[in-house]
């Protein structure tokens, strides 16, 4: 069955349209297509092989001019570099305005196409297809697009809403094992910010160690556009929620060279820290903290960090783009469901937390 969640923001009101089947008949599912000549698809060497013959040949079939550009997989790829490719594709394509970019892929793919499509003639039409679960609950929903610059994670990007957003849970079944788990890090994040019912399918759905279930992924797909529905930009704080376990979980990620964890493993480690600070903060009982230590460790993701160097990690987290003057806020939680925005850490206890992570 087909669902169609509406994400209605000041920008742009659009659908997130969740069911099967759905890569081969793309162009039904974007709108005003009919305006629209060209398509150009930005994939990756792991997904291209996979889906972009089926998703191509179906726009073709529909009468556009499709061309596409591959990038190398992995996050290390979210550069201004790679993003100079894209816009060659779309420049060699002739690309116009009224045209559109297909981010076919991740959630580095959606990041990457999107800030080119955000940005190219600035502004040419989007339309995301995750094909990994963290894209699907999270990544693509909401409009988010950035590179990575240096060691800033996200440090260049833009907010920039799709025309539709097509999430072909057929896609799932091919996704490695390793990008489920990472998928995972958000979907517990979400329950972890909903708790109640919500982080009891979570805590359910972890236990089987499979892909999440049908249900699980459109609800978090409901929550992620509610959020965004009420804070677009980030600037009530409802959205900046959404950053629980990122602002440690980014750092760990530069510190690394965007090489050694994925995304949604170094949120993973990031959502432990959180939990660690909540409990000494924030008043999160002892048992909900473990709780939630236990469902991360149920999918499989990291359970320590490895030979990085604490100060690094630190002084990255300074560098995190929510960071004013006097530092950054952490999201932490005073317990499921009742996030706490903007705490301060104090140095101390921040490399403590860290020094933790590293010996647990
Ligand atoms: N991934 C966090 C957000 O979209 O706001």
């Amino acid at each position: 069955m087909t669902v169609r969640v509406p994400v209605a923001t000041t920008t742009r009101h659009y659908e997130v349209v969740v069911g099967r089947a759905l890569l081969t008949s793309l162009s039904a599912l974007i709108p005003s297509a009919g305006e629209s000549e060209r398509l150009v698809v930005v994939s990756d060497d792991n997904v291209a092989p996979l889906y972009l013959d089926t998703v191509a040949g179906g726009l073709r079939a529909a009468s556009f001019d499709v061309s596409s550009v591959v990038i190398p997989h992995g996050e290390a790829q979210k550069t201004l570099a790679t993003l100079e490719t894209v816009y060659g594709a779309l420049y060699g394509a002739g690309l116009t305005r009224r045209d559109v970019v297909v981010a076919l892929g991740g959630g580095v793919v959606g990041d990457l196409a999107g800030f080119a499509a955000a940005t190219f003639q600035r502004g040419v039409r989007l339309v995301q297809v995750p094909t990994s679960l963290l894209a699907m609950v999270d990544a693509s929903v909401g409009g988010k697009t950035a590179v990575d610059y240096r060691r800033g994670k996200n440090y260049v990007g833009s907010f920039y809403q799709p025309l539709v957003v097509v999430a072909d849970l057929d896609s799932l079944a091919t996704l490695p094992e390793r990008e489920v788990r990472s998928g995972w890090a958000e979907v517990v994040k979400h329950g972890l910010l909903a708790g109640g019912e919500t982080l009891d399918l979570v805590e359910g759905g972890a236990a089987t160690h499979e892909r999440p279930s049908e249900r699980l992924i459109e609800t978090q797909v409901a929550c992620k556009a509610s959020v965004v529905a009420r804070d677009e930009r980030e600037e009530t704080g409802e959205r900046a929620q959404l950053n629980l376990g990122h602002t440690i979980g980014h750092a760990i990620e530069a510190a690394t060279g965007f090489r050694r964890y994925t995304h949604g493993e170094a949120v993973a480690l990031g959502l432990r820290a959180t939990l660690w600070l909540s409990e000494r903060l924030c008043g999160l009982s002892g048992a909900d903290a473990d709780r939630a230590q236990r469902i991360i460790s149920a999918v499989g993701l990291p359970e320590r960090l490895d030979d990085v160097d604490p100060e690094a990690v630190r002084s990255l987290v300074r560098r995190d783009k929510k960071a004013d003057r006097k530092g950054v806020g952490y999201v932490l939680l005073s317990r499921f469901g009742a996030p706490a925005p903007g705490v301060r850490v104090e140095e101390r206890l921040e490399a403590e937390v860290i020094e933790w992570l590293q010996r647990r």
